[in-house]
């Protein structure tokens, strides 16, 4: 006890549990803010776009990235892919690509932005499966005219180096290609379309 009548044990314990609570409510000003830059996980289940970094991905390399919930396949065609493409045309249900599976900008040859770089779904338009990236020409259980593409394992669908369904396979439409821009040379934003048409 002090001369004032002061209970100083008291003063100090009410002196320390003061400063946490105004620890605690910086800490409440700080973290909205946070939240603010960084979309929650509900935010991007919903559909937030996703930026892919592609600097490091060299020709016939893929890389996935997660979109609402989906793999999207981020592919770096080689220069004999985007050769063999047009010989494909004979072999597909939809090679001009007049379904709308993927937005106009993307209505064309490579079904891209860029020729060298393919974004798509990676899942199957049949029943859902992921298909598998099977770039090697004409592997033994593929067969002698395979040009690399996706073998989907559950019923044997096939697409091309551009997702375009080949004909007679249980596959109805090509694979999705979702909307994305070239934020810059080496990145991408998936699930925007930059005010593209
Ligand atoms: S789910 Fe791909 S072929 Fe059936």
């Amino acid at each position: 006890m002090s001369a004032d009548g002061v209970d100083l044990k008291k003063r100090r314990f009410l002196t320390a549990a003061t400063s946490v609570v105004g620890a605690v409510g910086t800490g409440f000003v700080v973290y909205p803010f946070l939240a603010a830059w960084a979309p929650s996980e509900k935010a991007k289940a919903a559909g937030a776009p996703v930026e892919a970094d592609i600097s490091k991905l060299e020709p016939g390399q893929m890389m996935t990235a997660k979109w609402r919930g989906k793999p999207v396949w981020i592919i770096h065609r080689t220069e004999q892919n985007l050769k063999d493409l047009p010989g494909m045309v004979d072999r597909l249900a939809d090679p001009n690509s007049d379904l709308p599976q993927q937005p106009e900008y993307c209505k064309n040859a490579t079904r891209s932005l860029k020729p060298e770089y393919m974004v798509t779904v990676g899942i199957c338009t049949h029943l859902g499966c992921s298909p598998t990236y099977r770039p090697e020409m004409a592997p033994a259980d593929l067969g002698p005219n395979w040009k690399g593409g996706f073998f989907c394992p559950c019923h044997g669908s096939r697409f091309d180096m551009a997702g375009r369904v080949y004909a007679g396979v249980p596959a109805p439409t090509n694979l999705v290609v979702p909307k994305h821009y070239f934020m810059s040379d080496t990145r991408i934003l998936i699930g925007e379309d930059g005010g593209a048409a």
